[in-house]
């Protein structure tokens, strides 16, 4: 089947066929207007690029929409934000800013933008501001680029995937697992579910309700559900029937924590594969974060150029240098504790204190990144308190192979581990946890029948995609923000 759709500003430009006849729809971002001819810059939000459009006397009077007014103005509605249909031939561009133009010979409008109440002008708005209008603010050139990059960050994880062997699994949204262990999950119930019924389950503690009245909740789906914190445990699931498996979906997590790295729903990447240890692990996290990185370069320059202008003025300069660095560094934690003492003792101040026993912050991250590497760094064998149940014990007794990979500018953007699979030892640890064996059988059999090493980890989506765009604030790296006290 061949179809048609109308010519994107993208493709318009990518051809640079002129002399040809050409018909595109785009917003107007702005318009100048002289006594014999006006000037649109017209942008799809197919590409960072507009293009301009000449409209010339004879096209104004051939144009009704010249002629229709605002009614409280009285100006002309072609004016910043409307929606236009135009007509025209690609010609040589007069400026020297593009090399082709519109020469336009009819002019049709689809929607006005009263300019009264239109709220994105034609300067610079602040994130905040633009975070109040998210219906809005895919046009502005910053969020608009931003998203054009996470579109393309979303397919180079695919391909990479799928180039290595991996099947792409999809994991459960709503789940009765904690699969952290952490306990930061939002409840699932249907709406109407209070009243004396069925019974079931419960993870957590009896809620008030019941004590008090003694009347079982009715959960619907015959026990206490949750929205998944991730994937992770239905992915071991998958590992050891289908080997290299992957989850690419939205997370939740209710924490409250109001920060520029924080969501409460966000979207994570967590590969999880059969017979691969701990090296293999740090291998696959590295390539995965080379192969997203080199693709956005290789793919959305003119992306990137705007963000190193407007947002961050070293994002291409530490891009690059990830990419031509020969590998990450790679440094067990109490490497990583012990550059840091000797850090303080060189006269670093940091605000919490450095010890092995009280793990890593968000500053000690950024100084081993930042100002110690300059690159990313990958840090395992990690104290097992602290960490998930679910990470493999190591010999000593103390730390457990789970790793991060941080990077500058944000920390962390990587947890994983090699997974525990003795069936003992986890059962032991999930007890010590306060986690009920029994209501995680499923995942213990795991290591019963032809259970084998194996390892995953997760890539939090927006995080890389912060890190590629600049952007300072996580918000603003998703179309539809949902964080604490934000959910519009
Ligand atoms: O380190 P985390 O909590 O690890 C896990 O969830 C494992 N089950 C993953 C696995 O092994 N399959 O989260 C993984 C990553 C973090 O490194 C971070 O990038 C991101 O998810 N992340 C968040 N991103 C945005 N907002 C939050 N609240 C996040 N919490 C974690
Ligand atoms: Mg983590």
């Amino acid at each position: 089947m061949i179809f048609t759709m109308p010519a994107t500003v993208k493709e318009i430009l990518a051809a640079e066929a002129k002399g040809q006849e050409v018909e595109l729809h785009a917003w107007v971002r702005s318009c100048r207007d002289s006594k014999n001819i006006s000037f649109l810059n017209l942008n799809d939000g197919s590409c960072v690029s507009g293009i301009q459009v000449v409209v010339d006397e004879e096209c104004r009077k051939a144009s009704p929409a010249f002629a229709q007014t605002d009614q409280i103005n009285g100006i002309n509605q072609i004016s910043n934000g409307a929606s236009l249909r135009v007509k025209g031939r690609l010609v040589a561009s007069q400026g020297n800013l593009q090399a082709v133009e519109i020469q336009a010979s009819g002019i049709e409008l689809l929607g006005a933008a009263p300019q009264d109440t239109y709220p994105l002008q034609k300067k610079r708005h602040s994130f905040e501001f633009l975070r109040e209008i998210s219906h809005l603010r895919g046009r502005s050139n910053s969020i608009g680029a931003v998203m054009r990059l996470r579109n393309r960050l979303s397919m180079l994880v695919h391909e990479f995937f799928q180039q290595h062997g991996f099947y792409y699994i999809h994991t459960p949204i709503i789940t009765v697992s904690d699969a952290e262990g952490a306990g930061e999950m939002f409840r699932v119930e249907s709406s109407g579910c209070l009243d004396e019924g069925r019974g079931g389950e419960s993870l957590g503690e009896k809620s008030a309700e019941e004590k008090s009245t003694g009347k079982k909740r009715k959960y619907f789906f015959g026990q206490e559900a949750f929205l998944t914190v991730s994937g992770q445990m239905e992915g071991e699931v998958y590992a050891h029937s289908h080997g290299r498996v992957y989850t690419f979906g939205p997370t939740f997590r209710a924490e409250e924590s109001n920060t520029s790295r924080h969501l409460a729903e966000f979207w994570m990447i967590e590969p999880e594969v059969a017979f691969l240890e701990l090296d293999g692990l740090m291998d696959l996290a590295e390539a995965l974060v080379r192969h997203l990185i080199g693709g956005t370069l290789r793919h959305c320059a003119e992306e990137l150029e705007l963000l190193n202008k407007w947002i961050e003025p070293e994002l291409l300069r530490s891009l690059q240098s990830v990419t031509e660095s020969e590998h990450f560094v790679r440094i067990s934690y109490t490497e990583a504790i012990a550059l840091l003492e000797g850090a303080v003792q060189g006269g670093k101040k940091f605000d919490y204190r450095v010890a092995w026993e009280d793990g890593l912050q968000t500053e000690h991250e950024r100084w081993l990144t930042e100002e110690h590497f300059r690159q990313p760094v990958i840090v395992y064998n990690y104290p097992a308190e602290g960490k998930a149940f679910y990470m493999k014990q190591n010999e000593d007794g103390k730390t457990v192979r789970g790793m991060d990979v941080l990077v500058p500018r944000l920390g962390e953007i990587i947890g994983g581990s090699q997974r525990e699979d003795d069936y003992e030892k986890l059962k032991a640890r999930m007890l010590a946890d306060g986690m009920d064996p029994e209501h995680y059988q499923w995942y213990l059999d795991l290591r019963r029948f032809g259970g084998t090493p194996h390892s995953g980890f997760g890539l939090g989506f927006e995080r890389i995609v912060q890190y590629v765009t600049g952007m300072k604030n996580i918000r603003d790296v998703i179309p539809f923000p949902r964080a604490v006290g934000q959910a519009s």
